[in-house]
């Protein structure tokens, strides 16, 4: 995790550049900041604070901020507590360098003690401490050049790393490297800027080059960006145009980014169905599924391997492509799958699901399933992130940057690319009789609608939030599709409230989790018109005769829960398999106004970081 953030021009001042970029990647990580910065007299300051950006830009309010060559960065806390002296950048023991990173060097340890023993003093406990010094110890015992001491550095070192750097000796230049941690420049007239994701770029330039492992850039004022590996060989950069709106990054009015987003959820399924569902002939078509058809219809299996909410939309995915395409599925957890020697093969295909395509594990898992021969389809929503670039093909959700921690529409547009992929190679299988085709398809088309209609829900979630606030713990039920909306639900309201809440096949709860029920423990039910609805409502007069509290999810019209349940939220009708997407909606609300009515950090939420990527 962790966000970092570069500029180097003539024209204009670093520190506004370096400030908002770190701000537009806070989502990383937001435990303390930090930013170096040369000035005219090529003089290198460094600021760091404990705390969010606001508080380093506090904290530099009476320092020395000139200057139009920096780099900043905003932690998430790996090796070392939460602590300004742990904050980045870090300065080399003469003070000549400074380094930014993103990602963990796991050998740091070893080479900390050489470095010591050498007589190289330390300030932190950070490992990346360890990388600057190594790269100064380097440079001077051997009288290298800054880029030359930086390949024989990362040689040395076992990890992974987004790093930018700095010296004071040489302020034309930054040089940054990266290997598993994501890093993109961004090319302007004469000037470069530099960002773990496009965020802090997009105002400045369109033009960016998504750095590739193991690649090394070096951005010299008045020299074209250079690129180079660790070898020293030259590569040549692929320059791309960046397709981002300023105002999807923004939160349009919204007091948080969760709820824009929330109430974004419509227009972005759209935009994820524009162009793949054609209205006129209900018909599906995923261009990866053409171009890889062969590849598809003849996998003897698929896995999904995800984390957290992607995870939970896989195992939708597994409900939607076992019925509609009769191929077992599998939905693994990325960090189990990549270390336990899994059965996958050739005949296999891999499905990778992730909104940040950064996801450590996720993508360790996508590089085992390759290396055993899988095909490998991505899900993802970062565009040129690294999942999408290790994937043989895939999908994008393209549902706009999501910037709260606790993810939301990138949910419900995981949903929705999973059910075109099952739609699609359901009809190139003929798995699916074609009018059950059509039926599904031209409801997928509708579902934007419905959930507009479950958002004017928004003042009575409102205000059911302000009665269950006082909770310490919530159990979520729900049945067949409706079970990984209810541990979505659960999931989003422990994110970001910190109430302990747990996600359960309803029929499961009598093996267990009815001993928990007591008039103090709210029950979220999803109890919609289905095949399993009497099924469901008996389990919900086994948590009334309990004295348990339920919050019921019924469908508009229904007479017999709303009876029975301390209070409903209706939804609209729509199939069984299409239920989570309105589903879900409701309980992302709920988690959000839980979350303010106790005053909690609803889009940075404790100890948590939008992109995971460490293991
Ligand atoms: O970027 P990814 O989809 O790979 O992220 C996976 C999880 O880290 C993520 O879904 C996490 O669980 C969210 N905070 C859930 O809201």
């Amino acid at each position: 995790m962790c966000g970092i953030v570069g500029y180097i021009g003539t024209k204009r001042e670093a520190f506004p550049i370096l400030v908002k970029g770190l701000q537009r990647l806070e989502y990383r990580g937001y435990d303390s900041a930090g930013v170096a910065l040369v000035n005219g007299n090529h003089e290198l300051s460094v600021y760091k604070a404990k705390g969010k950006v606001a508080d380093l830009e506090a904290f530099c309010a009476d320092k020395d901020i000139t200057g139009s060559v920096g780099i900043a960065h905003t932690r998430w806390a790996t090796h070392g507590e939460p602590s300004s002296l742990n904050a980045h950048p870090h300065y080399s023991q003469s003070k000549n360098l400074a380094i930014i990173h993103n990602g963990i060097i796991e050998n740091y340890a070893e080479i900390k003690k050489k470095l010591m023993n050498h007589g190289v003093k330390f300030l932190s406990d950070t490992d990346t401490e360890v990388l600057v010094q190594l790269i100064e110890y380097i440079q001077s015992k051997k009288n290298l050049d800054l880029l030359t001491a930086v390949q024989v550095a990362l040689h040395q070192v076992i990890g992974a790393y987004a790093i930018a750097l700095l010296d004071k000796r040489h302020p034309d230049t930054v040089i940054a490297a990266r290997k598993q941690s994501p890093l993109v420049v961004g090319i302007g007239d004469g000037e470069f800027f530099l960002g773990s994701d496009a965020s802090p770029i997009i105002e400045y330039t369109d033009k960016v080059v998504y750095l590739e492992d193991g690649n090394i850039a070096v951005m010299k004022l008045g020299e074209d960006l250079k690129v180079v590996s660790l070898q020293n060989e030259k590569l040549l950069p692929e320059i791309k145009t960046v397709d981002i709106d300023l105002g999807q990054i923004e939160k349009g009015g919204y007091p948080h980014f969760m709820l824009k987003e929330i109430f974004e959820q419509p227009e972005c399924l759209k935009n994820c169905m524009r162009g793949r569902i054609n209205v006129e002939h209900d018909s599906v078509k995923l261009s990866a599924l053409i171009d890889y058809r062969s590849w598809l219809i003849n996998a003897k299996r698929i896995i999904i391997v995800a984390c957290g909410t992607s995870w939970h939309a896989g195992l939708i995915g597994k409900q939607m492509i076992e019925t509609f395409c009769r191929i077992p599925v599998d939905v693994e957890y990325a960090s189990e799958f990549r270390y336990r020697n899994p059965v996958v093969g050739k005949d296999d295909v891999v499905i990778a699901i992730s909104q940040s395509g950064e996801t450590a594990d996720t993508l360790a898992a996508v590089e085992l399933a390759k290396e055993k021969g899988a095909f490998i389809y991505g899900i993802c929503n970062a565009i040129g992130s690294s999942i999408p670039r290790a994937t043989n093909t895939g999908t994008y959700i393209h549902v706009g940057p999501e910037i709260g921690v606790a993810s939301t529409k990138a949910f419900t547009g995981q949903v929705t690319v999973l059910t075109m992929f099952a739609l699609t190679l359901a009809e190139a299988k003929g798995t699916l009789r074609h009018n059950e085709y059509t039926r599904i398809v031209k409801e997928l088309v509708e579902i934007p609608e419905k959930i507009k209609e479950v958002l004017k829900t928004n003042e009575q979630v409102a205000d059911l939030a302000r009665t269950f606030t006082y909770a310490h713990n919530f159990l979520y039920l729900g049945r067949g599709f409706s079970y990984p909306v209810a541990l979505e639900g659960a999931l989003k309201l422990k994110e970001i409230s910190y109430i302990h809440a747990e996600g359960y096949p309803a029929a499961e709860m009598k093996h267990g989790p009815i001993a928990l029920i007591d008039s103090d423990m709210p029950v979220v039910v999803i109890a919609t018109h289905n095949a399993m609805y009497e099924k469901v409502r008996s389990n919900i007069q086994e948590i009334k005769a309990r004295q348990g509290r339920v919050i019921a999810l019924v469908s508009k019209g229904d007479t017999t829960v709303s009876k029975i349940a301390d209070a409903v939220i209706e939804l609209p009708d729509t199939l069984e398999c299409l239920e989570p997407l309105v589903a879900t909606v409701p309980l992302q609300l709920l988690a959000y106004h839980i979350a303010v009515c106790k005053g909690k950090d609803v889009d940075q939420p404790r100890n948590l970081a939008k992109s995971v990527t460490v293991e």
